[in-house]
């Protein structure tokens, strides 16, 4: 059984291709067997007599059923019913395994979130209060999700590695993720030069500060370059090829905060000299490198890294960078 499915992806088939979407709202997609009978009533009436609660919170509630749609335009109307799918060839039940082996549809109830993606299931549902359960964890739901997402509140600049290798599997799974970056007339400016290499990662290691002796475990370095060519470059001198770096690398991080990495960037390298041994056309600014490596112990830090690993976060309050409709300082 398939936990995740996009619903996008079933829209077409849904709509004759036409390929409404639902992204931006939460979805409930509540499985039922037949319209008009009695368990069914009551389900559909408990998500009915809901519907304030769960359009309060941006969800689009739909009972699916493989009744003909004019089977349920007449239970619609008789029980003063909200939307309805009919889906006779059941080609949406099997698609989110709502249906038995005998080819009857279990009743099933699916929340669907903002992205597409599947965040709760109730299978083999029983009717009563069950639209108050799914409303309860919409709840939850839609208030986690409001929250700072928490891989962004997880990803920190880490300094204590270990040697463990990361492979390039891994390496390329971060660099797809910096390339669904957005960009300036999707120019994609970014260019990723790998180092996994002892040699070549020696060397690189060999240009940088005493400050950045914590890299010396990692076993892999991506050093970020670019050129303002690459990106736009407006007459009013804006070039953006440096800001779709940075959203790039951004991405990486994150990623790698998923894949429990660590993807710590620096500035502390000889930029020449790297861009030397890494091969870099001269014309192409080296911006960072991104150390990569798998966590290790802070204990092998200075007291002061030692300090910051195992310390909270450190930032200007807001309202230092949040101004509103007018800059004042
Ligand atoms: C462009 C850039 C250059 C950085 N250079 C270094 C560096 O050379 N050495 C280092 O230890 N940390 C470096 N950092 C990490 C920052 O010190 C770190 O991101 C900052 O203290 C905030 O901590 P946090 O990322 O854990 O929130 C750099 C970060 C950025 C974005």
């Amino acid at each position: 059984m398939q936990l995740f499915h996009q619903v996008t992806e079933f829209a077409p088939a849904l709509y004759g291709g036409k390929g409404k979407s639902y992204v931006g709202r939460y979805l409930v997609l509540y499985f039922y067997p037949k319209a008009n009978t009695p368990g069914c009533t009551r389900e559909a009436e408990g998500f009915t007599n809901l519907l304030p609660e769960f359009e309060g919170l941006d969800a689009t509630v739909v009972g699916v059923s493989p009744d003909r749609p004019e089977a349920q335009a007449k239970f619609v109307q008789a029980k003063s019913l909200k939307t309805m799918l009919s889906d006779p060839n059941k080609v949406l039940a099997r698609a989110f395994g709502a249906v038995k082996e005998n080819d009857g549809i279990l009743r099933s109830t699916f929340l669907i979130d903002r992205t597409g993606i599947v965040r709760a299931q109730w299978k083999k549902v029983k009717v009563d209060g069950h639209a108050q359960d799914v409303l309860e964890t919409l709840r939850t739901l839609y208030d986690s999700d409001r929250r700072i997402n928490p891989l962004i509140a997880a990803r920190r600049a880490r300094r204590a590695l270990s040697d463990a290798p990361v492979s390039r599997e891994e390496i390329e799974t971060l660099i797809e993720a910096a390339h669904l970056a957005p960009s300036c007339f999707n120019n994609q400016p970014w260019r990723f030069v790998t180092i996994d290499d002892d040699e070549t990662l020696a060397a690189v290691k060999e240009t940088m500060p005493k400050g950045n002796y914590w890299t010396a475990p990692a076993s892999a370095i991506i050093a970020v370059a670019s050129k303002p060519d690459l990106n736009c470059q407006l007459s009013d001198k804006r070039d953006y090829y440096l800001f779709g770096c940075g959203m790039a690398v951004s991405n990486l991080m994150i990623q790698a905060t998923g894949m429990g990495l660590v993807a710590h960037p620096i500035a502390g390298f000889k930029p020449v000299v790297v861009k030397k041994i890494l091969e870099i056309p001269d014309d192409y600014v080296l911006i960072a490198l991104v150390v990569i490596a798998r966590s290790g112990d802070p204990g092998k830090l200075s007291e002061k890294h030692r300090e910051e690993e195992l310390g909270v976060r450190e930032r200007r309050p807001l309202t230092d960078v949040l101004i509103w409709n007018r800059f004042k300082l």
